[in-house]
């Protein structure tokens, strides 16, 4: 059984003040509403995880305000070298120090908006499994709107799963790494891809994980999904045999949506 993830990618959202209000707000929930105590027990029991991930600058208020394990932390990016004059970036000893469990490696606005190239996140992806902090990897892949429509879905997601982890072996991608399928053009638009076409592309990452390190490690892999996700639509994708969970930008802003799409997972 593969333990099903919810994570909120905040994005350049929700500074301290914020952080702390939607924190406790969410923990008040896991502890006094029946159905936020059934996701606590869900969540002790291993059957779902529940992350955040807020900007770089809220991580240690998010850490300082919850009050037990049940909210993991990540971070949206890294550098892959632990030290050194990079001006303006965040090392994996500094996110481990500041509580974090996870980081999103290659979200598509990394590689589109900031030109984050296939050959640079296969460095931040190896450095995250090998540093010593264990901080887990959430490896983002899609395709853009042009892909999908030339037919190239399989195609993209291909190369970059290959460029990304080539070098891996099988006990480290069904322990350690977690994929976020995140097709470009369902990301903030309000166009979810269906469930179907959702359930293909997870399915066609898994069987790749299969080829390459085989039936172990993909029956292990992890599999998110992401693009306008919501409370309206998030069971329907979470039923899917090859989606573990849903990778949420905006529904993931507000404690009570973000609230329901958990539910929907238990
Ligand atoms: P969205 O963002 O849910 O706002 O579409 C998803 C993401 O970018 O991870």
């Amino acid at each position: 059984m593969r333990t099903k993830m919810i994570a909120g990618n905040w994005k350049m959202h929700n500074g301290q003040k914020a952080t702390e209000a939607f924190v406790a707000k969410l923990e008040e929930w896991l502890s006094d509403d029946p159905t936020g105590k059934a996701a606590a027990e869900a969540i002790a029991a291993e059957k779902i995880e529940v992350v955040i991930a807020p900007p770089f600058t809220s991580i240690p208020a998010a850490v300082a305000t919850r009050t037990g394990e049940s909210l993991r932390i990540a971070a949206q990016n890294v550098h892959h070298e632990p030290k050194g004059a990079f001006t303006g970036e965040v090392s994996l000893p500094m996110l481990a120090e500041a509580g974090c469990q996870y980081v999103i490696i290659g979200h598509s606005e990394r590689r589109h908006v900031f030109g984050e190239s296939n050959e640079l996140l296969e460095k931040k992806l190896l450095a995250t499994l090998e540093d010593e902090s264990k901080i887990l990897p959430i490896f983002c892949v899609g395709e853009l709107l042009e892909d999908r429509e030339a037919g190239n879905t399989e195609q993209v997601l291909k190369s970059q799963l290959d460029a990304a982890w080539s070098s891996l072996t099988s006990d480290v991608v069904g322990d350690m790494v977690v994929i976020a399928y995140e097709p470009v053009w369902a990301i903030g638009t309000g166009k979810t891809a269906s469930d179907a076409d959702a359930e293909k592309a997870c399915d066609y990452i898994r069987t790749q994980a299969f080829e390459r390190f085989g039936i172990a490690a993909s029956d292990a892999l992890r599999i998110l999904y992401g693009g306008s996700v919501k409370p309206e639509n998030s069971k329907g994708i979470l039923s899917q045999k090859n989606i573990d969970g849903l990778l949420i930008g905006g529904a993931s802003l507000d404690v009570d949506s973000f609230a329901k799409i958990i539910a929907t997972a238990i």
